[in-house]
């Protein structure tokens, strides 16, 4: 079983010797947000200040001229894929892209691990959205490249927590003593799954604002309770918005729905108007992984407060720090 945690390829006799190999990450995936400190998260966001600095100063630089990025994605994305190529472009390397895993020798009924064996020939890293939870543990087990996980399945998206929370820390200036409302399908959704266990690193009050069968998983609320932080339950968003610092918006996952009925019971169960807005705090922040499908109207977005496109800008900078990191240059 491969620790996963920090897998370290430091022993590994494959990998070039290089100048970088103290640098933290180096060589490492990331798979999960359980592997992450406060102290790993304040070097990752300080790279990725340097790089919106470098990326609005020049735009594009030469740090990781002649490396190359593996995509892999066997469900669609817009923004993971495409941030993680604008990422590695900026930074001077370039990109195999496989979005669309039917036309790949996937399709022939070849396996994960040896679909990335292939790919770390070609590839110095590679990044891997996956249906199936544990799909980039899999993966790490097999591949001595970095995996870094984009989404495996109801599982995690620990990149897009990290986003998440360098935009709470950008917007707000802080993260200890907010209140963080989430909101939506907070069962199926893996970006809430990452994000409160990241936010359970701080001193934060956490609100559940989900339809009776899309729940926070037990097993989520049971890891953050036993690490003390205050969380609770609602169906009703009235009941904790006035206090919200963070509300965090979800769609309702519909292609994870076995029966289309309780699809159809759930999917419009909230939708977020500037009128909705009325009560909240005029210092907080409306933030959405994307995409929306009904549950934020457009009304909405010229709101100040509504925060989810300058989300997508922020995840840029935290995917050039998140590779620059781990192969070796930051
Ligand atoms: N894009 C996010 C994800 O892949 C959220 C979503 O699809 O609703 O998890
Ligand atoms: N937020 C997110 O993961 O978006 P995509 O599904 O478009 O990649």
């Amino acid at each position: 079983m491969t620790n996963y945690i920090l897998a370290n390829r430091k022993d590994n006799p494959y990998l070039p010797f290089g100048d970088h190999r103290g640098a933290p990450f180096y060589g490492k995936d990331i798979l999960s947000v359980k592997q992450f400190s406060r102290a790993d998260l304040d070097y990752i966001f300080g790279v990725a200040h340097e790089m919106r600095v470098m990326v609005e100063r020049v735009g594009t630089f030469d740090l990781l001229k002649g490396k190359i990025l593996a995509n892999l994605f066997y469900e669609p994305s817009t923004r993971t894929s495409s941030s993680f190529t604008s990422a590695m472009e900026r930074l001077g390397g370039s990109v195999i892209p496989i979005n669309e895993v039917r036309y790949s020798s996937v399709s022939k009924g070849e396996s994960l691990p040896d679909t990335v064996r292939t790919l770390e020939c070609y590839a110095d890293v590679i990044v891997l959205r996956h249906p199936e939870v544990g799909a980039s543990v899999l993966a790490a087990k097999y591949a001595r490249k970095p995996i870094i996980n984009a989404g495996d399945g109801i599982g995690e998206h620990p990149t897009q927590a990290l986003l998440d929370l360098f935009t709470i820390i950008e917007e707000l200036h802080q993260v200890d003593g907010l209140t963080v409302t989430m909101l939506g399908d907070l069962k199926f959704g893996r970006t809430v799954h990452s994000l409160a266990r990241l936010l359970s690193l701080f001193d934060i009050r956490l609100h559940y604002v989900a339809p009776e069968i899309l729940r926070m998983p037990a097993e989520i609320i049971a890891e953050l309770d036993a690490k003390g932080i205050p969380q609770s339950e609602h169906t009703r968003l009235e009941d904790v918005l006035a206090e919200t610092d963070v509300l965090y918006v979800t769609r309702v996952q519909k292609e994870r729905f076995e029966n289309p009925e309780a699809y159809e019971s759930v999917k419009g169960a909230y939708v977020i108007t500037p009128e909705t807005m009325k009560i909240a705090k005029q210092r907080m922040i409306v933030m959405h992984p994307l995409p929306r499908v009904n549950e934020i109207s457009m009304e909405l977005d010229d709101d100040p407060r509504a925060a989810y496109f300058r989300q997508m800008e922020y995840g840029l900078y935290v995917r050039m720090a998140l590779l620059a990191m781990v192969l070796g240059k930051a």
